[in-house]
């Protein structure tokens, strides 16, 4: 790095004073992670360059490759992971949730094998897994991970390579049982992969359960501020980080540093943030289960709810998600969306503030009808992403929305 000495013995000319680098005042370490926007790393000599390269010795080559502020990044979130474990973990960001899941399904996945998931995934998840892993000669199983005997009996009669499960799940907020998971891993011998998303690694552990990849979108309760997408796959074998690490590599999914420097930032309330949301969906569902006018409630904190044991027995509280359906399918769906006053209407979740969606006409826009129905979602159904708002202000604008 030249800095004014340099320039001066150099003798640079104007031209080449503006093209240059110059000197990064480096004397001390800044307070805060610094964004560290550069596409490429500087080598000192041939010799560093190619050690480098060849992983001989430590430090960064190009940002799609890593980058400091994504490695700080990273490395947070594999050691919230893997707070119960001695051993590491390893963490490697996406440029969103979608770049994480499909880095995951492009390592794991070739012509010829076969996944075995569920039906009620976030929809995107559920297009990339119809749309292109078939095209690209995957086997696509599909079961209700709650049948165990069906489960159990789809394993019997093929050689499935990968389990996903999203839990709880995308709109419905319905849980997987993960030692159930964990116990087809071990009788089977196939890989284990989970979109921990909803629960945050705050209230569910996965690697309790043994799984081999964790799946975020830090875009959603991690990042927390609705500012930045982002993803994360977090392993707990180095084999599978390197395999994670050259799809993305080449895929090129990777994450902005400002992005990561986001996510970084919005981690450090994410405990707090997360308490409150849990307490307000809890307060918020007891509410609409109450109301006349409100057909079903799906949250896991409601003893009602179908998942509630498998819920309490694997995370430590219930979450800030649930949904709803209102009475009168499509028609009240809509009225009720735009009558409220204080929640937003944003197709995104795990914001400060609350946040609604309607599936049937957002994230399950493309799946077709009867497929979304049988699986439970259906025209009335509204989800809700619980804020930090003051719980009673939220109750009063659902009340007057509902009407
Ligand atoms: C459970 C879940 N996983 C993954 C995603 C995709 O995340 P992103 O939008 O960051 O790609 C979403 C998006 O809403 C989601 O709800």
């Amino acid at each position: 790095m030249l800095n004014d000495k340099d320039m001066k013995t150099d003798n640079l000319k104007f031209n080449s004073i503006c093209a240059r680098e110059w000197d990064h005042c480096s004397l001390n370490e800044p307070h805060v992670l610094p964004i560290h926007n550069s596409s490429a790393f500087v080598f000192e000599n041939i010799e560093q360059g190619i050690e480098i390269f060849m992983k001989e010795r430590p430090g960064y080559v190009y940002s799609r490759y890593n980058n400091p502020t994504l490695a700080s990044v990273a490395g947070k979130l594999a050691a919230l992971e893997s707070i119960d474990f001695e051993e590491d973990a390893y963490c490697i960001l996406t440029g969103s949730g979608m770049g994480a899941i499909s880095t995951t399904l492009y390592t794991c996945l070739e012509n010829g094998s076969t996944i075995l998931t569920h039906g009620d995934l976030y929809g995107g998840t559920t297009e990339l897994i119809q749309k292109v892993l078939k095209k690209f000669g995957v086997n696509v199983l599909l079961t209700n991970f709650k049948d165990k005997e069906k489960t159990t009996a789809i394993l019997e009669q093929n050689k499935v390579d990968l389990i996903y499960c999203e839990s709880p799940s995308n709109p419905l907020i319905s849980c997987v049982d993960l030692s159930f998971i964990q116990s087809l891993k071990n009788a089977y011998n196939c890989k284990i992969a989970i979109d921990n998303t909803f629960a945050s690694p705050y209230l569910q552990r996965p690697f309790n359960f043994d799984f081999d990849f964790i799946i975020y979108s830090t875009t959603k309760f991690l990042n927390g501020m609705g500012n930045a997408l982002g993803g994360a796959v977090i392993c707990k074998s180095q084999d599978h980080f390197d395999a994670i690490w050259t799809t993305l590599k080449l895929s090129g999914a990777y994450c902005s540093p400002t992005d990561a420097w986001h996510l970084h930032n919005g981690l450090k309330t994410f405990p707090i943030r997360m308490d409150k949301h849990c307490a307000n969906a809890q307060g918020l569902a007891e509410f609409l289960e109450s109301h006349p006018k409100v057909e079903k409630v799906n949250y896991p904190g409601l003893e009602s709810h179908e998942s509630h044991q498998i819920a309490k027995s694997q995370m430590s509280a219930y979450g800030g998600m649930l949904s709803f359906e209102v009475q009168g399918g499509m028609e009240n769906a809509l009225k009720f969306m735009n009558g409220v006053k204080m929640a937003t209407l944003a197709p995104t979740l795990g914001n400060v503030d609350t946040l609604l969606l309607h599936p049937a006409t957002a994230s399950h826009l493309n799946i077709p009808k009867e497929q979304r129905e049988s699986v439970g979602i259906r025209d009335g159904l509204i989800r809700v992403s619980v804020g930090i708002e003051e719980l009673d202000d939220l109750i009063k604008d659902f009340d007057q929305a509902i009407g």
